[in-house]
């Protein structure tokens, strides 16, 4: 066991619980990293400006520099500090803070029911609704739902992806027919945020980036008054990016990638790590659904690490680290060491902490608990296995029938 190898493994908190009693900074000298496990270490490094999202010499990852997936990796609000990163944060994130969360949330539902809906074999993250163009229709009444096509694992683990990413894509002013291709473009394009992908994923999520700024583009020439009025996310970025006096508008159409990117893997992993809950213990759904994900986000949430860089030497709880070096911040650790009795510092940590803390919270939270509530309509999910995706920061189950997992 290492703190990468932690993400994915069946049990990783009483690992983490060793971590974060350490005080202050450790260094890995396996991983070749500075660990921060505790939650006073985790807050520091993560309030710290000399900790940066980024390592000076690669702001983009060699691996992607020079495509679209590079060109958009460079603009994004999570890569960047400074100036590239105080404006369009505070635009996003009060875009985001304009959200209905009634509307979220109508829409969410509606979306995971049409995607849950059974229909037979080739399921795939654009199942049944585009073809259809029948969004949502019998969604929101409050009986059960067909969704019993989410009994099949590899069902149940592609609507968990689809349905965030598609909830956010629509809001975001997305026609229904072309959600299911965005959530295909987005699929390929996070791959490449991954140190595991392959040079032919790379090759993919270029491709799929270029596909989505130019979809942006075509959108926000359309944009009207009347888009503004009624809400959408896509007017409310723009509206706060004049507001912000940021007018860049390749970062703007990148951030707009962003928000889906962000949304992606995360959301699922939540959504994922609710459905184990139940799993593990089904008499928890008889909670509300909202209560059911926040009990995952603290205890066994999707984002488990995240890294910075010293940009210059640092000191930390009487710590020196030297410029250039890289910290991995455990997130999914902070609760987990031995003052971890309900004190404010031990507030759970999976959306982060400080000046790049996730502006996504509630939209994540509404959708992750829209979907569970359609899949509890037809009772408690199926009882299958599970593994974890191979990633080095998301917990992310994939599940599987029982006698694959033999
Ligand atoms: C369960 C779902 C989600 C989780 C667990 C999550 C977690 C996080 C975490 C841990 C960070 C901070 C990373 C760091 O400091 O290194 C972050 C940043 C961010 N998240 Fe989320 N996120 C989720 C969903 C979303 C959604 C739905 C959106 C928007 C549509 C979003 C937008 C962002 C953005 C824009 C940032 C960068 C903020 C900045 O750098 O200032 N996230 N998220």
């Amino acid at each position: 066991m290492d703190a990468i190898a932690a993400v994915t493994h069946p049990d990783p908190y009483p690992y983490y619980a060793v971590l974060a009693a350490q005080r202050g900074l450790v260094y890995d000298q396996r991983l070749k990293l500075w660990i921060a496990a505790s939650a006073a270490a985790v807050s520091a490094v993560l309030a710290h400006p000399d900790c940066r999202v980024r390592p000076m010499a690669e702001p983009v990852p060699t691996a992607i520099a020079g495509g679209s997936a590079g060109q958009v990796f460079g603009a994004l609000v999570r890569m960047n500090d400074g100036e590239r990163h105080a404006a369009p944060r505070l635009a996003l994130q009060r875009a985001l803070a304009g959200l209905d969360p009634g509307v979220v949330h109508a829409r969410a539902s509606e979306l995971a029911a049409a995607l849950g809906r059974r229909r037979g074999s080739g399921i795939t993250h654009g199942f049944a609704y585009a073809e259809r163009g029948e969004a949502g229709a019998g969604a929101g009444t409050g009986a059960a739902l067909p969704v019993d096509e989410l009994r099949q694992p590899s069902a149940l683990s592609a609507w968990m992806f689809a349905v965030p990413v598609q909830t956010v894509a629509s809001l975001l002013g997305f026609p229904d027919a072309q959600l299911p291709q965005v959530a295909a473009w987005m699929g390929d394009f996070v791959a490449c945020l991954s140190p595991l992908a392959s040079e032919e994923r790379v090759g993919r999520a270029h491709g799929a980036a270029l596909a989505l700024l130019e979809r942006f583009k075509t959108m926000l020439r359309g944009v009207s008054a009347s888009d503004a009025q009624a809400g959408s996310l896509l007017a409310g970025v723009l509206a706060e990016a004049d507001a912000a006096g940021w007018n860049n508008s390749h970062a703007i159409l990148a951030n707009l990638v962003g928000m889906l990117s962000q949304t992606y893997e995360a959301t699922a992993g939540l959504i994922g790590n609710t459905v184990v809950a139940l799993m593990r213990e089904p008499a928890q759904a008889c909670l509300p659904a909202a209560a059911l994900v926040q009990g995952v986000m603290r205890d066994d949430p999707p984002i488990q690490n995240t890294r910075r860089y010293t940009a210059q030497a640092i000191d930390i709880d009487g710590v020196k680290i030297e410029a250039g070096q890289a910290i991995l911040v455990l997130l999914a650790a902070a609760r987990c060491g031995p003052s971890a009795h309900g004190k404010s510092q031990d507030a759970p940590l999976g959306f982060g902490h400080g000046m790049h803390a996730c502006p996504g919270q509630a939209l994540a939270q509404t959708i992750a608990a829209a979907a569970i509530e359609v899949l509890l309509r037809n009772g408690a999910p199926a009882a299958l296995a599970w593994c974890y995706r191979p990633s080095v920061n998301a917990r992310i189950p994939e599940f599987i029938a029982e006698q694959e997992s033999a």
